[in-house]
């Protein structure tokens, strides 16, 4: 299985993601290709209802950790289940570092979303000042015990996302990293994630992948997908992408 996943972050208004996903709808894939689009929460519905007669489902950028009730302008992972979202992205570096979740935040998150029945799809990178302090294998580790620890998973039931904080594009323009990099990081992730799980956790890549670098990631052994943002969001881009991955 490939995992292809379009982040569409807060790129599109209503109308434009409306209009994408509605020619999205004519594209074709293959049966072993696992295509799912996390348009914003507000045009989650319309995204999801113009995909339906596809095999291109819907997940959502961000959940909380509350469940129902009291609490003003959260959007729990029961009501994204409620509404047909099948993957939760979880600890995106950008709800990290710029509305400041913390690891013990992501981990209620995650919690959350298997309590619902969703797939987390569990973000996790280091930043330039990581790297220019030697400190990307402990930001990785630390990240992935937070995540891990005392969980009790089966096979696929939670995605780990590589983001290189430093390779995610912004505004569209971003630096990626080098495959073969990517390729011994998603390594030595699938290493770590071993001391607390037998279960199979597919591992994906993301930062300025586009169509003509996405067969280098993954044509890699540790690589089984892609999280895509600023690349998804324009028809001819996306199309490329898909018939580039159900190419492989
Ligand atoms: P990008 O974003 O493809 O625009 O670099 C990837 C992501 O943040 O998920």
């Amino acid at each position: 299985m490939t995992y292809l996943f379009a982040n569409w972050k807060m790129y599109l208004h209503h109308q434009e993601a409306l209009a994408l996903a509605q020619q999205l709808a004519h594209t074709t894939s293959s049966a072993d290709t696992t295509i799912t689009i996390f348009p914003t929460a507000l045009s989650f519905l319309s995204v999801q209802e113009a995909l339906a007669t596809t095999n291109i489902s819907c997940g959502v950028q961000n959940i909380s950790w509350t469940p129902q009730g009291a609490y003003t302008g959260a959007l729990s992972a029961h009501l994204a289940k409620d509404v047909g979202a099948r993957y939760a992205l979880v600890g995106h570096s950008e709800r990290r570092y710029i509305f400041g979740e913390s690891d013990s935040d992501v981990r209620k998150k995650i919690d959350a979303a298997l309590e619902s029945g969703m797939i987390p799809v569990v973000c996790i990178g280091e930043t330039q000042e990581d790297v220019e302090a030697g400190k990307t294998a402990y930001r990785l580790k630390k990240q992935l015990m937070m995540a891990f620890e005392g969980l009790m998973l089966s096979d696929n039931q939670l995605i780990v996302a590589y983001e290189p904080v430093w390779a995610i594009s912004q505004s569209g323009k971003g630096i990626a990293c080098d495959p073969l990099q990517a390729e011994e990081q998603h390594a030595f992730i699938a290493e770590e994630i071993k001391r607390y799980t037998t279960a199979q956790v597919p591992l994906i890549y993301g930062g300025s992948v586009t169509a003509d670098n996405v067969l280098s990631y993954i044509s890699c052994h540790h690589i089984d997908g892609v999280l895509v943002g600023s690349a998804s969001t324009r028809l001819e881009s996306m199309s490329a992408l898909i018939q580039a991955v159900t190419s492989k």
